[in-house]
């Protein structure tokens, strides 16, 4: 629990949280919790696979071997009781370029691709930067809860002959962890329908004790042949720089597409160190995942907690998964700039403007948990300070 527990000083290893920070707050002092990855350091057996690894000394091309793919199967197996069969795996550097290729190999031009807003804002550009169009399904704020609008994601879909929808599953920024009837419903319009789905399951292995992330393509045999599946160890056990992850694709004639326009981008290698560091993280790292777990729910907590007891103007959103909180921050009464200004200039706190992942998130923030207690505590109170002081 210690290494979770210690400060690490990240600043001058390159790291787009710390070294950033400066140039996108506009201010030297502000604690950045901000862009998801963690304030600590990976598991012991990640870092020792690396450094034998390095020991060799020859860096030529690699190959995606069985045991690697094993070792996802067991992951997969052991986490998420899904059984998959290991030729359906592809390997890409990141869930993001396997979201730009999907939408390039599963549509065309035009085509009419549906996500459900706010949402992690690389999700519009998959879609927009390729000539396809945007179709948004609004999440909707009930109770303090996030839900789906089952009627106009069938109508939306009805209306403009949607051909894709790009699923994030657990949520970025809500923190929903869908559960199996929300997914099943999904799932059987997007059927009706024939709409593919691609399911951003990135977060997936990072869900609170009381829920379960179930992943969609797991549901069934017919579904499975719809879906598009994007996973990767990054997030879990903080290995986002070493740019490794997978696409599950149980469907082959999807999965032959797919494939292709990788190629066709001159993609489809791992590097060494994403390789070796994703055999071992899925081999070796459970219990380090346990106790992360463990260190996050006490994190968001005391932000829960503290926040309630202290203040009526942030109200933290309860996150059933993700290291990211959802910050409703509407009491304060503040335009867009007015709530950006208030974070980096008052508080001093780096976090990520809500409207960012679409309108429906004006008035919100997003709060990244994942680091040492110490720092959740001084980022908190730093807010409460501000809001005193305003
Ligand atoms: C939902 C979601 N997908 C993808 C990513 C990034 O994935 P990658 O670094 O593998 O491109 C993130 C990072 O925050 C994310 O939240």
């Amino acid at each position: 629990m210690e290494k979770f527990q210690q400060k690490w000083d990240r600043t001058g290893t390159r790291s787009v949280k710390w070294d950033l920070s400066e140039t996108i707050f506009k201010n030297k002092d502000v604690l950045p919790m901000w862009v998801a990855d963690m304030d600590f350091p990976s598991a012991d057996a990640v870092q020792d696979a690396i450094i034998e690894r390095a020991k060799h000394n020859i860096y030529g091309y690699n190959v995606m071997d069985q045991p690697l793919k094993k070792a996802i199967h067991s992951w997969l197996n052991k986490r998420h009781n899904w059984e998959i069969n290991t030729n359906w795996l592809l390997f890409s550097p990141g869930v993001v370029t396997s979201l730009h290729m999907v939408v390039q190999a599963l549509t065309n031009e035009k085509d009419h691709i549906l996500i459900q807003t706010p949402v992690y804002p690389p999700f519009y550009d998959a879609i927009k930067k390729h000539g396809r169009n945007l179709v948004k399904n609004s999440l909707q704020l009930k109770d303090g809860k996030y839900e789906i609008d089952f009627d106009d994601f069938e109508q939306k879909i009805k209306d403009h002959q949607v051909s894709l929808f790009i699923l994030c599953s657990p949520h970025n920024p809500l923190g929903r962890v869908w559960t199996k009837q929300e997914l099943s419903k999904m799932g059987e319009i997007c059927l009706k329908h024939n709409v593919t789905i691609v399911s951003d399951e990135i977060h997936g292995d990072l869900t609170y004790h009381e829920y379960t992330h179930i992943p969609l393509g797991s549901l069934s045999e017919e579904l499975s042949q719809n879906v598009v599946t994007c996973m990767a160890p990054s997030k879990t056990f903080n290995l986002a720089g070493l740019q490794g992850s997978y696409l599950v694709v149980p469907n082959k004639d999807n999965r032959d597409k797919i494939e292709q326009q990788f190629k066709s981008q001159g993609l489809g290698m791992l590097n060494t160190f994403a390789i070796v560091a994703m055999e071992a993280a899925y081999l070796h790292g459970e219990e380090w995942l346990d106790q992360l777990l463990k260190v996050l729910q006490e994190n968001k907590q005391y932000v829960q907690k503290t926040f309630h007891e202290n203040t009526n103007l942030i109200k933290v959103l309860d996150a059933e998964g993700t290291y990211l909180l959802w910050l409703d921050c509407r009491n304060m009464g503040l335009s867009s700039s007015e709530l950006k200004q208030f974070f980096q200039s008052k508080a001093k706190v780096g976090l990520n403007d809500g409207i960012s992942f679409g309108h429906e998130g004006d008035g919100f923030m997003r709060m990244n948990i994942a680091c040492p207690k110490e720092i959740v505590i001084e980022g908190v109170q730093r807010i409460l300070t501000a809001l005193d002081e305003r």
